[in-house]
């Protein structure tokens, strides 16, 4: 598998999910425990009490303050434990960490890696989820595989003619070739698939009302590791943008996912689905809430299978890439260097504390 990158922010919860209700969830293999204050900023702690181990969030909240369930060690926002029962000195080593966090695009991301690093590493954007020019559906689906199946799977939208054939698919998306462009500098594979004349599915028929075939444009936008953009373009036939940019007959989808590593073997899978027509249309919302729904679910599916798989083959096993594969072998390439500099960083600090 490729190895986490730690040194990058990492969607950890829509920013609606965390509230006066503890919440603990695992990023990159580390218990969290997330809650919001009474000013209502989000606070991101260790959830394991530095006692005896007790997640921190089957415990409970007062004020800003988390009381341990176990028996009761108490922690302020920092993370510093403030009281201890049955004595008045709390020892100094008595306190979890706690991790930045950032509500960007309404998602709440957090950092991992070495703390100094993350103010100067951009968080990548999704500004269409905190827009009131869009409607949004949203989920998130546990994923029981590897987040780097979920890459290759996104990377490569071919197969939506075969596993969401009625939904997503039609012939035409595994028919028409790709191309690829790879942003080395600041880190980003797009990925272009632009139908002139395709069948559409009826995703997009009942959402627009487009009767009858369309022009379908698939552009991804990656950047690795966790934020994944599909800008979804559908028009009537030969429908194309004015010369200045502006693409007023056509109906836009801006798909994002977040892909989130929750231990080496699941993946927090977060979906949704921004669109700029039918605003406000009940309707049409839970039409495309229930269909993502089951079209991320066919890939849940899929993705828990090919873990079973991979998780039991030999080392040696080499698989075999096509065409089709270009953006995925790209995302993998810069996942694995990304992964290698965080090495080299961490060694390259070891080696000056040490010194
Ligand atoms: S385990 Fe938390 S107070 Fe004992
Ligand atoms: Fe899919």
């Amino acid at each position: 598998m490729t190895e986490f990158v730690r040194n990058q922010w990492y969607v950890a919860a829509y920013g609606s999910e965390v509230g006066r209700e503890l919440l603990g969830r695992t990023i990159l293999g580390e218990p969290i425990v997330f809650y919001r204050t009474e000013n209502g900023e989000v606070v991101a702690l260790a959830d394991r009490c530095v006692h005896r181990r007790f997640p921190l969030s089957q415990s409970r909240l007062e004020g800003d303050h988390v009381v341990c369930g176990y028996h009761g060690f108490t922690y302020d926002t920092s993370g510093t434990c403030v009281s201890v029962p049955g004595q008045n000195r709390v020892p100094r080593t008595a306190r979890v960490p706690a991790y930045r966090v950032v509500e960007q695009d309404s998602f709440v991301w957090v950092w991992i890696g070495e703390r100094e690093r993350a103010d100067s590493t951009p968080i990548p954007r999704a500004p269409w989820l905190d827009d009131e020019r869009y409607t949004v559906v949203r989920g998130m689906e546990p994923l029981a595989a590897r987040y780097d199946l979920l890459v290759d799977n996104l990377l490569d939208l071919s197969h939506e003619t075969y596993l969401h054939g009625g939904y997503i698919g039609t012939p035409e998306v595994a028919e028409t070739p790709i191309t690829t462009e790879v942003d080395e500098e600041n880190r980003v594979v797009y990925v272009s698939r632009h139908m002139a004349d395709a069948a559409c599915p009826r995703f997009y028929s009942r959402s627009t009302g487009i009767e009858g075939r369309i022009t379908r444009w698939q552009d991804i936008e990656y950047t690795p590791p966790c934020l994944y953009l599909l800008h979804s373009r559908i028009a009537p036939v030969g429908v194309l943008p004015n010369d200045d940019g502006t693409d007023p007959d056509a109906f836009h989808v801006e798909v994002v996912y977040a892909i989130t590593p929750e231990t080496e073997n699941t993946t927090h899978d977060f979906w949704a689905v921004a669109r700029d027509f039918a605003l406000g249309d009940e309707e049409v919302t839970e039409f495309l809430r229930e269909n993502n729904h089951t079209v991320v679910m066919q890939d849940v599916v899929a993705l828990d299978l090919l873990e079973k798989v991979v998780a039991q083959e030999a080392d040696e096993y080499q698989e075999l890439s096509v065409n089709i594969d270009t953006g995925g072998l790209a995302a993998r390439r810069m996942l694995r260097q990304m992964a290698e500099e965080g090495r080299g960083a961490a060694a390259a600090q070891a080696r000056a504390v040490r010194s």
